[in-house]
């Protein structure tokens, strides 16, 4: 296959699992579209990934957008399918949504700006969840998601477990979840996979921000079986073996990769 043909899209590409993701992906021949969102003191990390996806002799194309955003998204859309014109024809086999932004008040305090609001809550449902509902409606139109593509998300066992300060988070996993399924049943007949990966407890940035993280990060280590978090490297490596087109009966799902963390 040309490598004009073997595309991922990356949504939150500069960090984490979807910086991981990106360098397995273009190891296993994959050029990367990354969108990420940072502020200049955080931009090296999105310049890095990019030049690491060029050190292995692939092509990347990164845009520093909010991806919650109906222009950016149009915008960066556009981009594509002018870059694919221009090539002669593509498509994106892999697609991962992998964006951590999200509120993390209680929903009960004294002070009613100390706990979560209207706005928090549906600014958090609609970048970490709605969003991927968005994306995978115009690639599809776009014809950018096409038969064999692989559409993949990240939720955590917060889904159906409660976790002090992650509620409004919690709440967007369980939506990323139903959102899967639900496109996983409309894009069948096209032959589009959509599945969530549920990473274990991983240190990146985004964990950081949880309040009680080191509490959290110490009960893993002691409890889990292998007394290791999960890194993103875990998840990188199932994805690039999802991502084979042969692999089409997998849809839907929640395929957990925690090393067992959410059995304990
Ligand atoms: N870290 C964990 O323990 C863990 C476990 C399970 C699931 N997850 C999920 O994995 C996903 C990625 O988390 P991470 O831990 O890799 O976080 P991270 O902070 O390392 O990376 C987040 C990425 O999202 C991008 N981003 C954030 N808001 C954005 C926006 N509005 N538009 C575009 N890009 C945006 C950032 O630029 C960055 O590239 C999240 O959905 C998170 O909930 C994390």
């Amino acid at each position: 296959m040309a490598d004009k043909e073997r595309w991922a899209l990356i949504l939150g590409a500069s960090s984490g699992f979807g910086a991981a993701c990106s360098r397995a992906l273009a190891d296993a021949g994959f050029n990367i579209f990354g969108v990420h969102f940072d502020l200049k003191s955080t931009l090296p990390r999105a310049l890095q990934v990019k030049a690491d996806v060029k050190a292995k002799g692939r092509q990347a194309l990164f845009f520093n957008k909010n991806v919650a955003d109906d222009r950016n998204r149009e915008e960066i859309l556009c981009k594509l399918e002018d870059y694919f014109e221009e090539v002669g024809g593509g498509s994106i086999g892999v697609m991962l949504h992998s964006v951590a932004f999200g509120n993390l008040k209680p929903f009960i305090a004294s002070k009613p700006e100390d706990a979560v609001d209207r706005k928090a809550m549906e600014m958090t449902l609609d970048v970490m969840a709605n969003s991927l509902v968005y994306w995978v409606q115009d690639l599809v139109r776009a014809r950018l998601l096409v038969r064999g593509s692989k559409v993949f998300s990240m939720t955590s066992s917060g889904s159906h477990r409660v976790i002090t300060g992650y509620g409004s988070v919690s709440a967007a996993k369980a939506a990323l979840e139903s959102h899967t399924r639900q496109l996983a049943l409309e894009l069948a007949p096209k032959g589009i996979a959509v599945n969530c990966f549920q990473a274990g407890v991983t240190d990146t940035p985004a964990f950081r921000m949880i309040p009680n993280h080191r509490r959290i990060q110490e009960h893993i280590m002691e409890l889990h079986p292998d007394g290791r978090m999960t890194r993103p490297e875990d998840v990188a490596r199932t994805l690039v073996a999802l991502a084979n087109p042969d692999l089409d009966w997998i849809t839907g799902t929640v395929i957990r990769v925690d090393g067992g963390e959410d059995n304990i």
